[in-house]
């Protein structure tokens, strides 16, 4: 790859593709866009600021993030990067609740650590179609109250862009609730605008625990 710019990329040889993916949701307002580009060369602050240390423009930042945030969410945490949002959200919910197991949609993916991956010995996963009976199968787990956190994504991205049915999504938010698990939902991928509305989530009325966002 030489360049991008708009909706297209341009390989080393001069031939144009039109980038479907942007790679992988990150450029989600096209690339070069120049109002974005404009800014980015007109900012002279810090280099690097220590995350310990207040920084006005991370703290508008985070307001201006609640500000439109869906449900009840109030305070934001900076990471470094889509992984780590999500990495340290299931560690957030096990400091909450006391509880060690994770549970998450089969096949989906939410990052490059051991956490994220799922590859903890108390992940357990549930296996598709994403409907009423999934959500049964969920509630067997979610029964023993040793599920920190439920992650998935409001909109599947990762597993071919399948949008979820909106009364499974309700069940396991109810479910969630009453057996004390916190609902993350991965919005690394299908959040700012990917999926038509600025969150995902919006898509179901879903009030999440947490909400992780990254790469857009
Ligand atoms: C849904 C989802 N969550 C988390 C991640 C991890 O983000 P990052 O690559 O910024 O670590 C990705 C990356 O593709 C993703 O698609």
């Amino acid at each position: 790859m030489a360049d991008a710019e708009g909706d297209y990329v341009r390989d080393v040889e001069g031939k144009r593709y039109l980038d479907f993916s942007m790679g992988w949701c990150v450029g989600n307002l096209g690339w070069k866009h120049p109002r974005i580009d404009a800014a980015m060369r007109a900012f002279d602050g810090p280099t690097y600021v220590h995350p310990a240390y207040h920084y006005e423009p991370a703290e508008q930042l985070a307001e201006r993030l609640l500000s439109f945030a869906p449900g009840r969410l109030r305070k934001v945490f900076r990471a470094t990067g889509g992984t780590e949002a999500v990495e340290l959200a299931l560690q957030a919910a096990m400091l909450v609740t006391r509880r060690h197991g994770l549970l998450s949609l089969e096949a989906a993916y939410h990052g490059n650590s051991i956490g994220t991956h799922a590859r903890l010995p108390r992940c357990h996963k549930i296996a598709g179609p994403f409907d009423a009976r999934a959500a049964e199968r969920a509630e067997a787990v979610l029964k023993t109250r040793e599920i920190a956190a439920f992650v998935m994504e409001p909109v599947i991205c990762n597993l071919g862009g399948i949008v979820p049915e909106a009364s499974f999504v309700s069940r396991m938010r109810d479910l969630c609730r009453k057996y004390g698990a916190l609902f993350v939902a991965d919005e690394v991928a299908c959040g700012f605008g990917r999926s038509g509305v600025l969150f995902a989530c919006e898509h179901f009325d879903l009030d999440p625990d947490i909400l992780c966002l990254g790469k857009a």
